[in-house]
């Protein structure tokens, strides 16, 4: 016999009624996001590979070891082989639409969303899979849009509370930080450098490595024994010149206006290179060990590094799969499970009177089940009382009178209802 075939490692199914709950989120989120002036913007899948090195960044985990790359066969000779990747992260790609349409040429602030599936090849655990996705969005421009003014950072964080808010996440935490500028990073660079000549000896081998190549994503080492040693290095608040300090003193003083709490936590810097000054995480307790619900910062120096005309931005993305989660775990998602009514057509010639009844119980913006007339009447009792809060009869008699016998599961009464008059009563508290 063969083997049965399985989803992926890392991979998986979404299946109603969860998916219910996939589609409310996305739904508040667009919301939320025409609310602040967004636009949707959908890039490719994938992406040349190039585009991921040059923006994430070579030393990060994401593009040293997480990537889904391969060469991609020319299929003509006009077609060159190709190193393509499953996108990680949306933000470099919609960088690169921003480039090459010219959208900063319109001389407005460009205000993209996105939702989506992105692909890293992790270690599966709860809340961090293979393939996940992320619903997120970058504000992006010339200078001359404003767009490197804190009040965009203040904003986006405001608009994130209110998302959380709206989608019934409550307990989040704000952590934020200033990674500085190119400028200030270099500095904080160097200093890590100095600092990490005595101790990293003693370090793991990715840290020795980083040491060297790009001392900042030391402090993204997990490896436990690492640790208290990260807590003696320097940080980076010491090395943001009088700019970067002010940038973000602005950044927190409007969220104090606005009242939306943070906490300042100086060792995020994230796991992507091309952050500078405000990066941010909001975190939730319910999550255990993946606890971030979603990341982002700014990146002013991104699409320049792309080829691209000057073009500060800010952005985040929120891990979909985890946003699930922390709501089932909340129990405040409780998506529609049990249809309104159940349509039970006594014998198989009633079975297209059946189907006219339920299309107009439809219409009409009831959830609706659709019985079989070769069932008995015990069957689609037993069937109707598994999905639905109740049950309506439909045999010869009442298609001729137009009275339909109505039993309501939760009482056990059984009424009679005009037709004109079902939907409105089905509709009703189930208690009636
Ligand atoms: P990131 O921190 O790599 O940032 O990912 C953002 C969020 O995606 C995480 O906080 C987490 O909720 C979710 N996530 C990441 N990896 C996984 C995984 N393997 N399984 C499930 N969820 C995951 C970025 O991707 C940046 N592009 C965010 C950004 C936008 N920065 C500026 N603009």
């Amino acid at each position: 016999m063969s083997q049965t075939l399985k989803a992926v490692r890392g991979t998986r199914d979404l299946l109603p009624p969860e998916t219910a709950l996939w589609n409310r989120i996305e739904a508040i989120a667009r919301d939320v996001f025409a609310r602040y002036n967004f636009g949707e913007i959908r890039t490719p899948v994938f992406e040349d590979t190039a585009l991921f090195a040059r923006s994430v960044g070579e030393d990060t985990d994401i593009v040293s070891k997480e990537m889904y790359t391969w060469e991609d066969r020319a299929r003509a000779q006009s077609e060159k082989t190709q190193s393509l990747t499953l996108r990680p992260e949306n933000t470099a790609g919609v960088v690169r639409a921003y480039i090459e349409h010219g959208l900063g040429e319109s001389g407005q602030l460009q205000k993209l969303y996105y939702i989506g599936p992105q692909f890293r090849r992790e270690r599966p655990q709860k809340g961090r899979y293979r393939q996940f996705a992320q619903i997120g969005a970058e504000v992006i421009g010339p200078p001359s849009t404003g767009s490197e003014s804190p009040l965009r950072d203040a904003e986006i964080l405001e608009m994130l509370a209110t998302l959380l808010d709206e989608l019934g996440i409550t307990g989040w935490t704000l952590e934020l930080n200033s990674v500085g500028s190119a400028a200030d990073r270099a500095r904080y660079n160097d200093a890590l450098r100095a600092a990490l000549v005595a101790v990293v000896g003693q370090m793991c081998a990715d840290c020795q490595r980083r040491a060297v190549t790009n001392p900042l994503r030391v402090l993204d080492c997990k490896v436990p024994a690492d640790q208290p040693i990260i807590a003696t290095l320097p940080v980076i608040a010491d090395s943001l010149d009088e700019a970067s300090q002010a940038h973000f003193a602005a950044v927190t003083a409007a969220l104090d206006a606005a009242g939306v709490p943070y906490t300042l936590n100086h060792r995020l810097v994230r796991g992507l290179d091309y952050y500078t000054r405000t990066t941010f995480e909001f975190t939730h307790g319910g999550l255990g060990a993946q606890n971030a619900l979603l990341g982002g910062g700014r990146y002013d120096g991104l699409s320049e590094a792309m080829g691209g005309p000057k073009a500060p931005g800010i952005g985040f993305a929120m891990g979909e799969d985890r946003l699930v989660l922390t709501l089932q775990a909340l129990e405040t998602a409780q998506p529609q499970t049990v249809a309104d009514a159940f349509v039970a057509p006594l014998g198989e010639s009633l079975n297209p009177a059946a189907l006219a009844l339920a299309r107009e119980l439809r219409h009409a913006g009831l959830r609706v089940e659709l019985g079989e007339g070769s069932f008995r009447l015990k069957r689609s009792f037993e069937a109707a009382d598994k999905i639905a809060r109740r049950i309506v009869i439909l045999g010869e008699d009442e298609l001729q009178s137009g009275i339909l016998t109505v039993k309501t599961f939760s009482t056990g009464i059984q009424t009679k209802v005009p037709r004109a008059e079902l939907a409105a009563f089905l509709a009703g508290p189930a208690k009636g």
